[in-house]
């Protein structure tokens, strides 16, 4: 383990401005950061022209541990994630078990600290029953509730249950949002459908946006913290926009939703391109890059949801819903700020600081003096054509396969020791749990 590390003369993204000059790291920490650091340090880091941004806090994925650890495990998922720049994640419950005890999210914690080659927490998952013991978790990110249903077996959507877990949840709520009645109705109605065209119909916008207005008055009416994970229609953006006023309700967008659409996607990846919710038409991503840059959309999780090329291969009616992302998700930012469409500091802001400021995680998502020293090196004029011999994931395939970004990750740092460095990845080292306060 190196104890101290010096970056010269790199672009520093910080709270306030883009800056060049030294960062310093020692023992895990950020130490230092000026024009030019004269301590001497265990390792010096000289490569010229590269940017550090604070580490990824990735709110949003689906690891696969236990249960199904032929698509993903801690071990692969977190490679994946230090391979993206993500320094940090959220695991999902929807494992087999379910992460629905506070037993099991001692087990997966156990298991992430001795596995996890970065930082790591989980959500506890809602059933009817479980409140009593999703309100005793400890320093968990919060309660995610399905109230519509996706993969496995979880989901509340009966309204007296959800309004119990509303009134007395200490934790933030995390929801998949879509009306389960109006999925079940769909289906019968493209019942036997083997076009995955009609995905989009079947979970429909007029579902997400029903389900979503009908949490956020549940919010509204018991004062609690609620997020929104995954938004895909404009009409979500549009009721969101008026309820700015209310800090305890946020929201999350994934690149795959924000960078692709209908009929596009479905025609070129089918099935691979099928999730929950659905991508939709060019107006819904329109809305939704409009809700990022009007600042309606607060942060980006990946909802790296891996299966294999060949599950996801089956046709349209077997295939299983769900893409990986957690390594690409960074790229795709990155060359949005090349083609002038964002600005570094608000793709640190969406990717790292919104995170921690949603999770009120203590000492991350800023490269600041005294913070976690989880951070990523990126060169901004490094194109990479995305091709699986790069992906780390068990799931070697994204639908982002052969697009050509500029802007990558070369070597990403978590409490402060190197994981990933272009390509090699150094699993002897762990990451931790990370420590936070989801109540309001
Ligand atoms: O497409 C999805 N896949 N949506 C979800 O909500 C779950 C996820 C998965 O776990 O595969
Ligand atoms: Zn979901
Ligand atoms: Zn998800």
């Amino acid at each position: 383990m190196i104890e101290s590390t010096l970056f010269k003369a790199v672009d520093i993204v910080t709270k306030q401005q883009v800056l060049n000059g030294d960062v310093l790291i020692e023992n895990g920490k950020i130490a230092a950061i000026g024009p030019s650091i004269s301590a001497s340090a265990q390792e010096v880091i000289t490569d010229s022209g590269l940017t550090l941004l604070p580490g990824v806090i990735d709110p949003h994925v689906h690891f696969r541990d236990p249960g199904a650890t032929h698509k993903e495990d801690l071990a692969s998922g977190s490679m994946a994630a230090a391979a993206g720049g993500v320094t940090s994640f959220f695991d999902m419950p929807n494992t087999n078990p379910a992460t629905i005890s506070c037993e099991s999210l001692d087990k997966k914690k156990q298991h992430a600290a001795n596995t996890s080659i970065v930082n790591y927490n989980f959500f506890i998952g809602a059933t009817a029953d479980n409140l009593q013991e999703c309100i005793k978790a400890e320093n968990i990110p919060g309660i995610k509730i399905y109230v519509g249903s996706s993969t496995g077996t979880l989901l509340v959507d009966q309204r007296d249950k959800l309004d119990a877990i509303f009134k007395q949840s200490p934790h933030l709520i995390a929801v998949h949002s879509e009306d389960e009645a109006m999925i079940q109705q769909k289906l019968q109605e493209y019942q036997g459908s083997t076009n995955v065209h009609d995905h989009q119909y079947i979970r429909s916008a007029e579902g997400a946006l029903k389900c979503t207005q009908m949490l956020t008055d549940l919010a509204i009416k018991h004062q609690q913290r609620l997020h929104i994970c995954h938004l895909t229609t404009w009409q979500e953006v549009d009721w969101l926009k008026q309820l700015k006023k209310y800090p305890f309700i946020t929201n999350e967008v994934t690149p795959q939703h924000l960078w692709t659409f209908s009929p596009n996607i479905y025609d070129q990846w089918g099935t691979k391109a099928q999730i929950n919710p659905p991508i939709r038409s060019k107006e819904h991503q329109q809305g939704l890059l409009k809700g990022l840059l009007e600042g309606v959309i607060d942060c980006m999780g990946s909802d790296h949801a891996p299966h294999l090329a060949s599950e996801k291969n089956q046709p349209f009616g077997q295939a299983p819903s769900g893409m990986p992302g957690v390594q690409t998700s960074l790229y795709t930012m990155l060359n949005a700020v090349n083609l002038g469409l964002f600005s570094l500091q608000q793709v640190v802001n969406w990717m790292c600081q919104a995170p921690a400021r949603i999770y009120n995680i203590q000492n991350k998502g800023y490269i600041a003096e005294g913070y976690d020293a989880d951070c990523v090196l990126v060169d901004l004029k490094a194109k990479t054509t995305m091709n699986q011999a790069i992906m780390a994931s068990k799931a070697k395939w994204s639908v982002f396969e052969g697009q050509t970004f500029q802007g990558k990750p070369i070597a990403t740092f978590v409490n402060g020791n190197c994981v990933y460095r272009e390509g090699d990845f150094f699993t002897q080292i762990k990451g931790l749990e990370v420590k936070l306060d989801s109540k309001l």
